[in-house]
C-alpha cells in the first residue's frame, strides 16, 4: 500500500479500531471456540468487542493455524488490517541451533547469520512474522537464568552477534517470503538484574550502561532491527516500560528509531507492581509518555486510553503516531497485499527440517562445543580398542534443546547414546542411566505439577541403577557422563542460587570415580557451571550447552575426533559462587593482587577463592597446539590506525579452527579503563602443521569511550595491546596514541 493510503487508511479508523492496533493477545483469545476465551478476557478485564480489534497475537505458529485466525478475523475486520503474528524464536524455529550462549562460544557472527536466515524461512512458512528476538542482554552473572538466550559477557562479540542475527532474520525485504522481522530485546540492561535473580533491580552508572549494556541493542537498532522489546526490570529507579530516558530520550531521540516498541508480558501492568504507578490507568500514562506502542498481554491499554484522552491527560496524537508504526510494519511485511505471505503447508512440508537445515545445525553445534579439559590427550578416543560406558540422566535424552525452543520438537532429535553407538561396536559400548536428573522437582513449581515428586525414582530403584552403572563400569575403560541442568533450571525465571551440576548427580560421579577409570564429562546447561570439583576429577569436560537437533551427533563426532573442537567460551566459568558477578574486562583496584605497595591481607582478594575464573572469556581447548608468537605493530605511534599482526602455527596432524583474539588496554584515563577489552577477533582454519600471519586494523574508533565529561571520544596516551587465543594468556604490545 502506498503511504498516502497507509494514511488515509489511520484516518479512517475508529478510536477502537486505533486501540486495537496497540493490544496484542496471546493465542487463547484467538480460539475458534469462544468459550476458551471467556477465562482470560475476564482476567484482563476486556470485552469481546476489543479481541475482536486486537493487532496482534502472541506465541500463535503453524501455517493451518495462522491462516486460519486470519481468515476469520479478517471477516470481522472492517477496513482488512491484517493481524501480526509474533513469536519466540529465539535459536531456530524447527531446526533448533545451540542455545544463544553456545552460539556465542561460536565466535562466528556469519556462521550464525545463516542460522537466523533459515530460522526466519522456516518461521515465515509457519506464518510468523515478528520474531522476538535476538536476545542481546549483555550477562555477567551465571545465576540469572537467561544466560541461555544472551551470547554473553562482551560487548563487542555481543554487538556483533547482534548484526548479525538482525540482518540473518531480516536478510530480504520483509515483504518477500522469507525474511521476517526481529524484535530485539530486552531494552535494556536486563541481563544487570541484582544477584542474578530473575526480574530483579537494576542500578548501574550511565557510563557503565552506555559503554558496556547498551552497544547490543544499537547494534540490532543499527542493523535495522524493525521492533524492540522493553525489559522488565528498573534503571536508576525507573522500570523500563515507563523510562523516558531509556526509551523516549536514548532509543528514540539519540538513535532515531522509530519502529515499534512493544512492552514485554505485562510489563505495563506491572508498573503498580513496581510502585511507580497507582492503577493501570498511570501505568498506561507511563508506558504511552514513555512511547511504548504496544501493550503485550494486559488489559491496561484497551481500557485505559480512551479515558486517558478524554480526560485531557493524554495527546491523542500519542496514540496515533502509535498506531501509524504498528500500520507501517504490517505495510512493510507485505500484509495488506497477502495477509498470508509466505505461509502454507506445503512450504513447511518443504521448508521445514530439511537436510540442508540440520547440517547448518550441524555445523553450528560443531563450532557452538567448549573443550574446557583434556588430560593426557584423554580425547579424541581411539575407536579399537577402548570399552566404552555411557551413563547420566542426559545419555539417551532427546531433551537437548532447552527450554526456549518452543516450537522445536524433542522427537528430532538424535541422543548422545544413538549417536556413539553409529561409531563403535555393541561390544565395546554400553549405557545405563545410572543416576537421575535430579532429586527435587518441586522447584518446577507450576510446570510441573503436583505430580512432580512423581518423577523421582523409588529408592530401590535408584540402588538398582547406581548398581548396574558400578558392574558395567568395572568392565569399562572409558566412562562418559552425559550429566547436567534440568532444562526448567535455565531459561527465564531459572535463577540458581547454587550453579553446581544437580547434587544426585554429583554423589553419583563419586561413586563411579571410585573404579578408577578415564572419565569424560559432557556438561549440558544453559550457563556456566561451577565444574571446579569436576575440573580435577574429570580426564576431559566438553560444554555442550543445550546443542540442538544434530547435538547428540556433534557430541559423539567430537568425542571420536571427526570434529575438532573450536568453541571459545563467551562467558567467564566461576570458580566459586562467590565470585559472581565475574568478567574478564573489570577494572584495575588500588590494591591489586600484584600490588607493589601492598602485601599480604590487604590486597584485593578472597580468602577462600581465587580471584580468577575457573575458565576465562575466550577460553577454549582443541585437539591440536596451535602457537601464537611474533606479535608486531606496523608503528609504535596511533593517529588514525595501526596496523597489528601475529603469527599462528599448527603443531598438530589435524586440521584446526582457531580464534584469534585482540585486546586493548588504555593504560591511563581520566576516568579508570579496564585492564583489557576485546577489540577484534578471527576464526581462522589451518591445515595440518600449517602457518599463518593474522592482521588486525586497529582504528582511532576502536579507543573511543565515555569520558570524564562523557564524550564519546578518545584521549592521547599509552595503550597495551593482547593478542591470544583467550583473554588470559596472550602476547603483548604497546603503542602511543597521539
Ligand atoms: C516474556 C519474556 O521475557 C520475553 O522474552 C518473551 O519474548 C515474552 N515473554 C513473550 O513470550
Amino acid at each position: 500500500m502506498n503511504e498516502a493510503d497507509l494514511k488515509k487508511l489511520l484516518k479512517d479508523l475508529t478510536w477502537q479500531e486505533k486501540v486495537g492496533q496497540l493490544i496484542q493477545l496471546s493465542g487463547d483469545f484467538f480460539s475458534s471456540e469462544e468459550a476458551l476465551a471467556v477465562g482470560p478476557k475476564q482476567k484482563l478485564g476486556i470485552t469481546q468487542e476489543t479481541v475482536d480489534l486486537a493487532g496482534s497475537v502472541l506465541n500463535v505458529a503453524g501455517a493451518k493455524k495462522t491462516r486460519e485466525i486470519q481468515e476469520k478475523w479478517l471477516q470481522k475486520s472492517r477496513h482488512k488490517i491484517p493481524l501480526l503474528f509474533m513469536a519466540d524464536i529465539v535459536y531456530g524455529y524447527r531446526t533448533v541451533f545451540p542455545i544463544p550462549l553456545g552460539l556465542g562460544a561460536t565466535w562466528n557472527p556469519d556462521l550464525i547469520k545463516q542460522a537466523y536466515r533459515v530460522t526466519a524461512a522456516e518461521a515465515k512458512a509457519s506464518g510468523v512474522h515478528v520474531t522476538f528476538a535476538p536476545m542481546v542482554d549483555l550477562v555477567r552473572d551465571a545465576r540469572w537464568g537467561r544466560c541461555l538466550e544472551s551470547t554473553g559477557e562482551d560487548t563487542t562479540l555481543n554487538a556483533a552477534f547482534a548484526r548479525a542475527m538482525v540482518t540473518g532474520l531480516q536478510h530480504v525485504e520483509l515483504g518477500k517470503i522469507t525474511g521476517i522481522a526481529a524484535c530485539v530485546k530486552h531494552f535494556a540492561a536486563y541481563g544487570a538484574a541484582e544477584g542474578g535473580r530473575e526480574y530483579n533491580t537494576v542500578d548501574m552508572s550511565e557510563r557503565r550502561l552506555r559503554e558496556d549494556y547498551l552497544p547490543g541493542y544499537k547494534a540490532a537498532v543499527e542493523a535495522g532491527s524493525e521492533l524492540v522489546m522493553t525489559s522488565f526490570n528498573t534503571y536508576d529507579g525507573i522500570p523500563v516500560t515507563g523510562n523516558e530516558f531509556l526509551l523516549k530520550q536514548i532509543l528514540r531521540d539519540e538513535w532515531g528509531f522509530d519502529g515499534v516498541i512493544i512492552s514485554d508480558y505485562a510489563a505495563v501492568l506491572e508498573l503498580v507492581a513496581h510502585g511507580i504507578a497507582a492503577d493501570e490507568k498511570e501505568a498506561t500514562l507511563l508506558a504511552m509518555n514513555a512511547t511504548n506502542d504496544i501493550d503485550m498481554k494486559t488489559g491496561c491499554y484497551a481500557k485505559q486510553l480512551e479515558p486517558l484522552v478524554r480526560e485531557g491527560k493524554l495527546d491523542s496524537k500519542r496514540i496515533d503516531d502509535a498506531v501509524w508504526r504498528v500500520l507501517k510494519l504490517k505495510n512493510k511485511l507485505g500484509l495488506f497485499e497477502d495477509p498470508y505471505r509466505g505461509a502454507s503447508s506445503e512450504r513447511e512440508q518443504e521448508m521445514l527440517l530439511t537436510e540442508e537445515n540440520r547440517n547448518l545445525a550441524y555445523q553450528v553445534a560443531a563450532q557452538s562445543i567448549v573443550l574446557l579439559e583434556n588430560k593426557n590427550h584423554t580425547l579424541p578416543l581411539a575407536k579399537n580398542h577402548q570399552k566404552i560406558l555411557l551413563v547420566g540422566p542426559y545419555g539417551d535424552n532427546q531433551n537437548l534443546i532447552g527450554l526456549w525452543a518452543i516450537h522445536g520438537n524433542t522427537s528430532d532429535v538424535i541422543t548422545i547414546k544413538e549417536a556413539i553407538s553409529q561409531h563403535v561396536s555393541s561390544e565395546q559400548f554400553h549405557y545405563t542411566a545410572g543416576c537421575e536428573m535430579l532429586s527435587d522437582y518441586r522447584f518446577l513449581g507450576e510446570f510441573g505439577g503436583s505430580k512432580d515428586q512423581l518423577m523421582r525414582m523409588p529408592q530401590a530403584k535408584r540402588e538398582q541403577a547406581l548398581a548396574e552403572a558400578l558392574r558395567q563400569g568395572e568392565k569399562a575403560d572409558v566412562i562418559i557422563y552425559a550429566m547436567g541442568e534440568h532444562t526448567m533450571q535455565s531459561g527465564e525465571a531459572g535463577s540458581r542460587a547454587d550453579i553446581t551440576l544437580p547434587d544426585v548427580q554429583k554423589e553419583f560421579i563419586q561413586e563411579m570415580l571410585a573404579l578408577g577409570k578415564t572419565n569424560i564429562l559432557i556438561t549440558i546447561s544453559g550457563r556456566p557451571l561451577v565444574l571446579t570439583e569436576e575440573a580435577k576429577q574429570m580426564d576431559a569436560i566438553l560444554q555442550a550447552w543445550f546443542p540442538g537437533t544434530e547435538g547428540g551427533r556433534v557430541l559423539a563426532d567430537i568425542l571420536f575426533g571427526k570434529i575438532n573442537p573450536s568453541g571459545r567460551l563467551s562467558m567467564s566459568f566461576p570458580y566459586s559462587v562467590g565470585q559472581l558477578p565475574i568478567y574478564y574486562n573489570g577494572f584495575q583496584t588500588g590494591r591489586p593482587l600484584n600490588s607493589k605497595t601492598h602485601s599480604g591481607r590487604f590486597v584485593s582478594k578472597y580468602l577462600d577463592s581465587p580471584n580468577a575464573p575457573l575458565y576465562p572469556f575466550g577460553y577454549g581447548l582443541s585437539y591440536s597446539y596451535v602457537e601464537l608468537s611474533d606479535l608486531a605493530l606496523d608503528d609504535v605511534e596511533m593517529t588514525e590506525k595501526l596496523q597489528v599482526s601475529v603469527q599462528v602455527k599448527n603443531n598438530s596432524s589435524r586440521s584446526v579452527l582457531e580464534t584469534v583474539q585482540l585486546y586493548v588496554q588504555d593504560i591511563v584515563g581520566s576516568v579508570v579503563r579496564p585492564n583489557r577489552e576485546l577489540k577484534k577477533f578471527k576464526k581462522i582454519n589451518l591445515e595440518a602443521q600449517e602457518s599463518a600471519t593474522v592482521h588486525f586494523t586497529l582504528t582511532r574508533e576502536d579507543l573511543y569511550y565515555y569520558t570524564k565529561n562523557m564524550d564519546f571520544s578518545v584521549e592521547a596516551g599509552d595503550f597495551n595491546v593482547f593478542v591470544g587465543r583467550n583473554s588470559r594468556d596472550t602476547l603483548q604490545a604497546s603503542f602511543t596514541l597521539k
